[in-house]
């Protein structure tokens, strides 16, 4: 079955390039970005786990842990490590589930086998601290991800989880907020006190609340 947003996602055990994990237990009270990609010793992947480690700090920042995927075992992750900590002028510092079996994989819906036979496609899974899900994207072999977009729709649900704002179109974090529909205009103005700007009755502009 697909996984749906809100859904709580599925538990699994797994073996990483760091270990065993079990990944609610793992997940523990942090929001997770869990990805996946075709194989190891590629080069668009190469890229994409090099860039990612090179972000680990703004993933932190926002309590978030990456997990990557593929279906190579961990002796081959190992060995791809270094050559991407070389390639990529970085430090892999976040484990690499070894699916060799597909157990995460299928539950996860991440082989597509009309684009990519028996391997994982890119796709990206970010879950909330309640272990619900929250986005996904599925990208084909061919593009590498942009990992400054995943960042900025964790700002977006991080935001909009506390505030009854929602983001606009190429929202960065700092940007005006759409007011939610629920709220009237004048609820809104006692609400967000830097202002409310009405465009259209049905479109409400604010300041971004917790800046
Ligand atoms: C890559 O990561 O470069 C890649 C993997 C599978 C198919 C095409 C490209």
């Amino acid at each position: 079955m697909t996984l749906q947003l809100g859904d709580v996602v599925p538990d699994f055990t797994q073996a990483t390039s760091e270990g065993d994990i079990s990944f609610h237990e793992w997940a523990g009270d942090s929001w997770v970005v869990l990805f996946s990609h075709p194989a190891d010793y590629t080069p668009v992947c190469t890229t994409e786990l090099g860039t990612v480690a090179s972000l680990k700090p703004e993933f932190e920042k926002r309590n978030v842990k990456v997990l990557a995927l593929s279906v190579d075992g961990v002796e081959s992750h190992k060995g791809w490590i270094k050559d991407i900590n070389e390639t990529q002028n970085t430090t892999v510092n976040y484990p690499i589930i070894a699916d060799e079996d597909r157990k995460v994989a299928d539950l996860y819906g991440m082989v597509h086998p009309k684009a990519l036979n028996n391997l994982t496609v890119r796709s990206v899974f970010i879950i909330d601290p309640n272990q619900k899900l929250r986005l996904t994207l599925t990208y084909p072999a061919s593009t590498g991800r942009n990992f400054d977009e995943i960042l900025r729709v964790i700002d977006s649900l991080q935001l909009t989880d506390y505030h009854q704002v929602a983001t606009p179109a190429n929202w960065q974090d700092g940007g005006d907020c759409v007011v939610v529909p629920s709220i009237s205009t004048e609820d809104a103005k006692e609400k967000f006190p830097k202002g409310v700007t009405e465009v259209k009755p049905y479109l409400r502009m604010t300041p971004q609340p917790n800046k």
